[in-house]
């Protein structure tokens, strides 16, 4: 297939552009830089509405990871930033792909698994209701974003992303510096659920969506049995050879982080995989001590 990706650069795309390119497909990208030239980067802006039409038609899949990076405090202009840079882009991009002579046959989003919000030990699948919380609106109005493309007969997927495990980037590679240093344990009482998934199955789950032309609508991208923070302390304590003593209460988040600590780190979402379990597909890492094992010790 040709492939056009948005957020080529980040954690998620870095790693699948090399892994559909070894698949065979021919990967393009949406760059927002117009200094990122190459034969295979197309330029777009999308916070100015500006982006290369005439190199766009003739994709076959078009996957959508670009939104800013929700990581850091979550001033006023931050929580703008995060939301245009997914809503409006999502809307813009769809609404460009959908007046092309050609347009892809079928849309790849990312969304996440803040959709559902902060839900307590509520057992949550794609049929379960959104979030009242900031995120959740974002991911919403994100998901929504993407109506003129499904409108327009594209088969769309939102992929509705857990917490992404990988040491060499995300929120996995910040926790392992206090974590090796034996300064790592629970935040808050520990029973916030973690829904996870490692980098190398969000991989798998964006190839296999890809693929499966009979697959529409939200797929919960996370591993199939979530956890508490408690045991995620604790397995990547056993998996370090780390003691997890040193408890981080919720105060101190809140203080330190404010409202991004208190939706990310204390927020709770017990997320399960559904639908991609009911279309067979097969998690390389489906718990969390085997997980964390076979990703940090390679
Ligand atoms: N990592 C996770 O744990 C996780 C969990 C749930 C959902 N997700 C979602 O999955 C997607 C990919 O995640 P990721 O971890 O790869 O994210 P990332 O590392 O933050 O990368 C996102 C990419 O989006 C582009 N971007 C950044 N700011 C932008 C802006 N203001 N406007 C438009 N594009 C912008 C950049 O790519 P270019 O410079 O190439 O344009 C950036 O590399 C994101 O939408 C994220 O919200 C991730």
């Amino acid at each position: 297939m040709r492939i056009l990706i948005t957020g080529s650069s980040g954690f998620v795309g870095s790693v699948l552009i090399p892994a559909l390119e070894q698949a065979g497909h021919t990967v393009f990208r949406l760059v927002r830089s117009t200094e990122q030239t190459s034969e295979h980067n197309i330029f777009w802006n999308p916070s100015a509405y500006r982006i290369e039409r005439a190199k766009l038609p003739g994709f076959d899949a078009v996957i959508h990871l670009a939104g800013e990076n929700i990581a850091g405090r979550w001033t006023e202009t931050k929580k703008e930033g995060i939301r245009a840079s997914r809503v409006d882009a999502t809307r813009f991009l769809c609404n460009t792909l959908i007046h092309l002579p050609a347009p892809p046959r079928v849309f790849i989003s990312a969304s996440a698994t803040g959709y559902y919000g902060n839900r307590g030990d509520e057992i949550l699948d794609e049929s379960s209701t959104p979030g009242d919380d900031y995120l959740a609106d974002v991911c919403r109005a994100w998901e929504e974003g993407a109506q003129p493309i499904h409108d327009a007969g594209v088969r769309t997927v939102h992929l509705r992303i857990g917490l992404v495990l990988s040491p060499d980037g995300g929120a996995l590679k910040r926790m392992l510096v206090p974590f090796r240093l034996g300064l790592g344990g629970i935040i808050g009482d520990g029973r916030q659920y973690i829904s996870w998934v490692t980098l190398d199955d969000l991989v798998g789950v964006i190839r296999f969506v890809l693929d499966r032309e009979d697959l529409s609508g939200p797929f919960n991208a996370v591993a199939p049995h979530p956890v508490t923070n408690t045991e995620f302390t604790r397995a990547l304590g056993r998996v370090l050879h780390r003691p997890t003593f040193l408890p981080v209460p919720a105060f101190a988040i809140r203080r330190l982080l404010g409202e991004m600590g208190e939706a990310l780190l204390l927020g709770s979402a017990c997320v399960y995989p559904r639908k991609l379990e009911e279309a067979g597909y097969g998690f390389l890492y489906p718990d969390i001590e085997t997980a964390l094992k076979m990703i940090l010790q390679r």
